[in-house]
């Protein structure tokens, strides 16, 4: 059966977009170290791709979940304390990694706390940039953006992106359709 869902970047482009990304990054940081903070469950097939490019990079990755209250007044963003350790963030430079970039509620919540932190930079990169989107209550504390694919404002699928828990393990980015019935 064929998806529903309009397909937007096919795993070539994804991949060499990745490649060229993790060499871009390489050559930043160097030997490394760095720490790198990257957001579940989204994150977790670019880091793989994007960290595997850059061997020469000694990486202490980390991983967190940032949970959304949307719905309310004002949206929040909850991060446990004990998933963010000074130990590898005081000091550090740190990457934080998340497949999207939307309103940039999630990532100014989570820079915020790195920052606390008082670590040796903090820069994000992320695989997809929603043109647009970003709210101006939501500016980024961030010495350094890294953006894989600009992308119109729409709800998309696939490459660890998902809608309500499904379609994280597509190959390829889509726009999501609804479902189908069949
Ligand atoms: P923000 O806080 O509004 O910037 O949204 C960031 C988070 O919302 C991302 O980490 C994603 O988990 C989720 N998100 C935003 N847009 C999409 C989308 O188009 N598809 C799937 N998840 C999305
Ligand atoms: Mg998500």
């Amino acid at each position: 059966m064929a998806s529903p869902h309009t397909p937007l970047i096919g795993p070539d482009a994804l991949h060499a977009r990745v490649d060229a990304m993790g060499d871009e990054l390489s050559a930043r940081f160097g030997g490394g170290p760095i720490t790198t903070v990257s957001l579940l469950s989204g994150a977790v097939f670019f880091t793989a791709d994007l960290l595997r490019r850059m061997p020469e990079v000694r990486v202490d990755m980390r991983f967190l979940r940032a949970s959304s209250y949307r719905g309310t007044t004002r949206g929040e963003i909850k991060v446990r304390d004990d998933q963010l350790d000074p130990a590898v963030i005081t000091d550090h430079r740190v990457l934080i990694i998340d497949d999207i970039l939307d309103s940039g509620q999630t990532l100014h919540a989570v820079a915020r706390r790195i920052r606390d932190m008082a670590p040796a930079g903090v820069e994000a990169a992320v695989l997809l940039h929603k043109r647009g989107a970003q709210r101006a209550e939501f500016a980024l504390d961030l010495d350094a953006l890294h953006v894989g694919f600009e992308i119109d404002d729409e709800f998309v699928i696939g490459y660890g992106l998902d809608y309500d828990g499904r379609y994280r393990n597509l190959d390829h980015i889509a726009v999501y359709n609804g479902e189908s019935t069949r």
